[in-house]
Formats: C-alpha cells, structure tokens, sequence
C-alpha cells in the first residue's frame, strides 16, 4: 500500500508544466531512457571494473589505485547523467514510479552504493602503497566491493522493474 503522502506528491508532479511539456513529445521519453540506459552502462562498467580489480579477478598486475583513478571519474560523470536523466524520467510520469517499492527501493540501493564508493575511493587513497602491491584487497574490503556488485544489479532489476509494478 503505497504511502498517501507520497502518492499525493507524485500527483502534484503530474500537474506541473514540466512534467506536461516532456509527457506530451512523442519523442522524450524514449530519448531521456536512451541516455539514462548509456549512462547506467557507463556507471555500471566502470564500477565493476574497480570491484573486480579489489576482489582480483581483473587486471591484478595495475596498481588498485591507478584503476580507481582511471575508472571512478566514470561512475561519478555518468552518475551524473543518470541522476538528471532518470529525474526527468520520473517528473514525465511521476505515479508510475514514485509510490513504487521498485523505484523507492532502487533509491536507497543507490544512496548505499553511493556511500560505499566514496569509502572505497578514499580508503584506495588512504592505503595505496600496500593495496597496490596485492592482487586483491583484504576479506572485509572484498566483501564491501561484492556487496557493491549486489546494489549495483538491484539497482539495474529495480529499474526495470518499475515498468512491472503489480499495483
Ligand atoms: C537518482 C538517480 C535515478 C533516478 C531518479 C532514476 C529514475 C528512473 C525512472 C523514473 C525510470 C523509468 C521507470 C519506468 O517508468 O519504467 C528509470 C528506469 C531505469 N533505471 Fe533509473 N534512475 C536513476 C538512476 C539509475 C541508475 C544509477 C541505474 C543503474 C546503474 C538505473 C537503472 C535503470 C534501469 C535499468 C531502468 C529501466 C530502463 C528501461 O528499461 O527503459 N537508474 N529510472
């Protein structure tokens, strides 16, 4: 059952002119999902990337901190473009996604992966002589980049699902 409040904010957003100018081109919402499917593929690639170099299944023989450098600017910059093109998604159609456990759920997956990449990114600094030196990272900052991996696949079958939700 979702929460009135929130429905009736989804209601709210349904009503402004923003959300009518983008719901009513025909060709809006397909281009806003294109950019948000390449920026989720640019995000997600570039995660995996320094999550699997930390658990060492991927280039173990580069510094962890070099990989972080070359592949973290990418999450953040298509994070970016996700962030704007996944709001303008939901300002167009708003009850669709709003009220749903999908979409409230894909949120708070994203918030954790979020805070668990910025610690990622300032322990990979904070450690780099020795990190780099290992093909992977120690048991707890393995389980950390797993649990990375995790939130960033419930996140993705969280998106998709919205388009599914059982009301
Ligand atoms: C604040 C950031 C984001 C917001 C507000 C947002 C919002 C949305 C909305 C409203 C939809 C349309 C759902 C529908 O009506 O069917 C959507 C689709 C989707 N989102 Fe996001 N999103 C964000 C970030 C992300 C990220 C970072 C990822 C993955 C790494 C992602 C993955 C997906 C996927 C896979 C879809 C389905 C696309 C399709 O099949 O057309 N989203 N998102």
């Amino acid at each position: 059952m979702p929460d009135a409040g929130i429905t009736a904010f989804a209601d709210w957003i349904a009503t402004t002119s923003l959300s009518h100018l983008i719901a009513q081109k025909l060709w809006a919402i397909p281009a806003i999902q294109s950019v948000h499917i390449m920026s989720l593929a640019i995000v997600f690639s570039s995660a995996l990337v320094v999550d699997f170099r930390m658990l060492g299944l991927m280039s173990t023989g580069q510094p962890l901190s070099a990989i972080a450098r070359r592949f973290l600017p990418g999450v953040w910059i298509a994070l970016i473009f996700a962030t704007i093109s996944g709001l303008l998604l939901l300002i167009a159609e708003p009850v669709r996604s709003l009220p749903t456990w999908e979409f409230q759920g894909k949120m708070l997956s994203l918030l954790c992966v979020i805070i668990l990449t910025l610690s990622f990114q300032k322990l990979i600094a904070a450690r780099a002589p020795a990190w780099d030196a290992m093909p992977g990272v120690p048991a707890g900052a393995k389980l950390a980049a797993l649990v990375s991996i995790v939130l960033w696949i419930l996140i993705i079958f969280g998106g998709r699902w919205i388009a599914y939700h059982a009301g």
